[in-house]
């Protein structure tokens, strides 16, 4: 008999134990940390595993920085998710288009006043990807063969943090090129975090067209093309350049003077000619002459 009873009490424990009903609210969730896209509906979770109320109480408290506001309260959406967002049975919530302020952690809370245990709750993270925009990227326009320079690459709105890709010549730059037999000459080092291109000794190889793309689980963005030339350093060629500019500017000048006769009065009389445009301001013949200086000065570079 006490045999009996003490099993009749273990089944009894037993059964009590497997079906909480009877004991109070109990909630569930299908994930507890949550990705969304922006612009993407998504819903949140929140599955009554059992109660035994008729109209349990249901809130739903966004939680962002720490601090807790509600979105739905007093059976309405409220808040931030006003006329963004519904409440699907059991207590779900349903956000019709995700933003990336909607990055924050949600607490579902459900008060079952006649339940034995009359509370629960239930935290689910939510984190909404968001597309990186196009990068700004910075390539040198021309750098001299053997030196070192770096390419830059920066996006700031892509969440999570985007990863960056360099391209050459439309072909993808693997990450290290000591890897790939056909970049083991390379120089460069990239660094997928930062966006940088670094080269320690540019090549002539090196020159060409270059964007970047920055790249996350909800999209990836590209800059522009840009070139960047290389230069060998060639004194004999620069030395060259400039007597062939001077040599311009020899002949121009040489030019205007026979079809002016005013430019050797110019040079005779200096000071008395440098009247003659207007009558009293000598800032005026500053300025022109000036230019004209600039204009040779850059003709030569
Ligand atoms: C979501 O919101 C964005 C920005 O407010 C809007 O451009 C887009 O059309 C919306 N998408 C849908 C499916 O309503
Ligand atoms: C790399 O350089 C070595 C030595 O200069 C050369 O023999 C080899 O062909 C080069 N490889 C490529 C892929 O250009």
């Amino acid at each position: 008999m006490a045999m009996a009873g003490l099993v009749a009490c273990f089944v009894l424990y037993s059964c009590l134990g497997r079906i909480p009903s009877a004991l109070g609210v109990i909630l569930r969730t299908t994930d507890k940390i949550v990705w969304a896209n922006e612009f993407e509906p998504i819903e949140l979770t929140c599955l009554i595993e059992s109660i035994s109320t008729n109209n349990p109480r249901i809130e739903w408290k966004k939680i962002k920085d720490g601090i807790p506001s509600y979105v739905y309260f007093q059976n309405k959406i409220a808040g931030d998710l006003e006329n963004r967002a519904q409440l699907r049975e059991p207590a779900n919530i349903l956000i019709f288009n995700t933003t990336r302020s909607d990055t924050a952690e949600y607490r579902c809370e459900v008060a079952a006043i006649d339940d034995q245990r009359d509370f629960d709750e239930i935290l689910i993270s939510l984190a909404v990807r968001v597309k990186p925009v196009v990068p700004r990227c910075s390539v040198p326009e021309a750098v001299t063969v053997g030196t070192s320079t770096e390419l830059r690459c920066l996006e700031n709105e892509g969440f999570p943090a985007p990863q960056y890709r360099w391209f050459h010549n439309n072909e993808e730059l693997p990450q290290d090129p000591k890897n790939s037999p056909r970049f083991v000459n390379f120089s460069y080092s990239i660094n997928p975090d930062t966006g940088s291109l670094k080269f320690r000794r540019v090549r002539k190889e090196d020159a060409g067209d270059y964007y970047c793309q920055a790249k996350n689980d909800a999209g990836h963005a590209q800059c522009p093309t840009q070139v960047m030339e290389v230069y060998d350093v060639d004194i004999l060629g620069i030395a060259l350049k400039c007597l062939g500019g001077a040599s311009v500017v020899i002949i121009v000048v040489a030019f205007l003077c026979s079809i002016r006769r005013m430019c050797l009065q110019f040079k005779s009389h200096n000071e008395n000619h440098y009247n003659w445009p207007t009558q009293n301001n000598g800032v005026e013949y500053g300025d022109p002459d000036e230019g004209h200086f600039r204009h040779k000065s850059s003709f030569i570079i």
